[in-house]
């Protein structure tokens, strides 16, 4: 009965954990400023709570006996997971980790006051206290080539940095070129707010966000859609998965393509079968994986001419100023390529680039072959080499993404791999069913959330991602799929 024991403390955990998820959307969405600092607190005595539960011998008693008695595979990759979590807590001393809970919580704090200011020296220090800490936990975890492997295991196990490497070598290659022959046939092209005039107001904004979520397979029984500064999915609980997206009143497709991108974080979510809730199997495959079902939606379906084609009544309907644009202008307008400063806002070509970068930047800080007292100089250098413009601020340089003050080390490459992951999936979704144009067009959007259930959100995370992408498409991980998808898009007219 030990497999039954073992899930059973583990849906203990994960109810826990269900507390902390609700307290985090909350703290994104609606808590009054002054709630916050209590907020804060309190979510540190409940992550320390979770921490010594998955390292307690209790745990480490269930899975022992749970890894006799495991026979079918489900059950195997359940034991195989949470003892490969359990373990790696287990190398992570406690005292290290609560001090890292509070460092991360200062450096957050400076790093917002950093960015308003435009002066990286208010972070400097507590960032560099934040990659010593990383190192010590790197180490603690271990690793056999690249004390960066110990970090980027957590986010796409099974992958090496090595192998990264690799990918970014012909991604490199390969989008440079593709920059280089689409950006001046860009150059001319206006963006929404340039050929559209009049506001568009927020309450109907969220009218359509909410139907067009519904129309992909969102239920809304089971989940909520609301407003936040940086768009975000928290799964909260079993059928109850939050998301947000922000609103611009000069430009709805902010909203839209924002609410697409974590609509396809929640169907993921939500499509993983009921029986491995809560527990580590019932996880998406890895956060490169989760992103590429997001960039699916978003990007490969969403920014596409045939779903355009599908959107655009409704859109007239809504936003009655839509109707005088012609439905290439409107797929001009959300598809342009341009060399920028802000990943968060960049295109589909050059995003891969910014997070080039950025790992990078974060394998160097690991290895101690950069400090961060270097770390703005080596930016501006990257960003010449990478996107060639020049570094104007620290504000729209090193300072706009939250991620290395929160002690996010070894997840910038998730995003990219989404991007590779999706564009893998989407050649082999386009083989199976045949005529994807017409079914996007046509808005049977059903057709292909059940290829995905079937193909990736059935296995939550029995699989390690390497592994998955070759049950989906029958070959090993290849960003060429992702090149390829790009130049029929940009350059042959396809899409
Ligand atoms: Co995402």
């Amino acid at each position: 009965m030990s497999v039954k024991e073992l899930k059973r403390e583990l849906l203990r955990i994960a109810k826990i954990k269900s507390a902390i998820s609700l307290l985090q959307w909350d703290l994104a969405t609606y808590i009054p400023p002054n709630g916050i600092e209590w907020r804060a607190e309190v979510l540190g005595e409940l992550s320390e709570y979770v921490f010594s539960l998955l390292t307690s011998e209790r745990l480490g008693e269930l899975i022992y006996e749970a890894q006799e008695e495991a026979e079918n595979e489900e059950d195997i990759a359940l034991v195989r997971l949470t003892k490969k979590e359990y373990e790696k807590h287990k190398k992570i001393p406690r005292d290290l980790f609560i001090e890292f809970q509070k460092k991360r919580a200062i450096a957050e704090k400076l790093w917002e006051e950093a960015r308003k200011k435009d002066d990286f020296s208010i972070l400097q220090e507590s960032l560099s206290n934040i990659v010593k800490i990383i190192i010590e936990i790197a180490d603690s975890i271990g690793y056999e080539e690249n004390r960066y492997d110990a970090l980027l295991d957590e986010h796409e196990p099974g992958l090496k940095t090595s192998k990264l490497k690799e990918i970014c070598y012909y991604m490199k290659e390969n989008l440079l070129i593709l920059l280089g022959e689409i950006e001046p046939k860009h150059l001319k092209l206006k963006r929404l707010s340039e050929i559209c005039d009049g506001e568009f107001p927020l309450d109907k904004q969220k009218e359509f966000c909410l139907k067009l979520i519904n129309t992909l397979g969102f239920d809304p029984s089971s989940g909520r859609l609301d407003t936040s500064a940086h768009p975000f999915t928290e799964l909260i609980g079993l059928k109850d998965v939050r998301i947000t997206t922000r609103y611009d009143e000069r430009d709805f497709s902010q909203a839209m393509f924002a609410a697409l991108h974590e609509c396809g974080h929640a169907l993921y979510d939500l499509g993983i079968p009921e029986r491995l809730f809560g527990l580590p199997t019932g996880d998406g495959a890895s956060s490169g994986f989760h992103e590429s079902q997001a960039r699916f939606w978003e990007n490969f379906i969403g920014r596409s001419s045939h779903f355009l084609i599908f959107i655009k009544p409704i859109l007239d309907e809504y936003f009655p100023q839509l109707k005088k644009i012609g439905l290439e202008e409107l797929w001009q307008a959300f598809n342009i390529v341009k060399r920028s400063y802000i990943r968060v806002s960049s295109d589909e070509v050059t995003y891969n680039l910014h997070i080039m970068l950025r790992f990078e930047l974060e394998e160097a800080l690991v290895n101690g072959n950069l400090s961060v007292h270097d770390l703005p100089q080596a930016w501006g250098e990257k960003m010449e080499e990478y996107l060639g413009i020049k570094a104007r601020d620290f504000r729209s340089g090193v300072l706009q993404d939250i991620h290395w003050a929160s002690g996010l080390f070894g997840y910038f490459p998730s995003y990219m791999l989404g991007n590779i992951y999706a564009g893998q999936i989407y050649f082999k979704l386009k083989k199976d069913v045949g005529n994807l144009e017409e079914i996007v067009s046509k808005g049977e959007f059903n057709l292909i959330s059940n290829w995905l259930k079937e193909k990736i959100y059935s296995f939550g995370k029995l699989y390690e991602p390497l592994e998955l992408v070759k049950r989906i498409s029958g070959e090993e991980l290849s960003p060429k799929y992702l090149i390829e998808y790009l130049r029929d898009k940009f350059l042959r007219g396809e899409s």
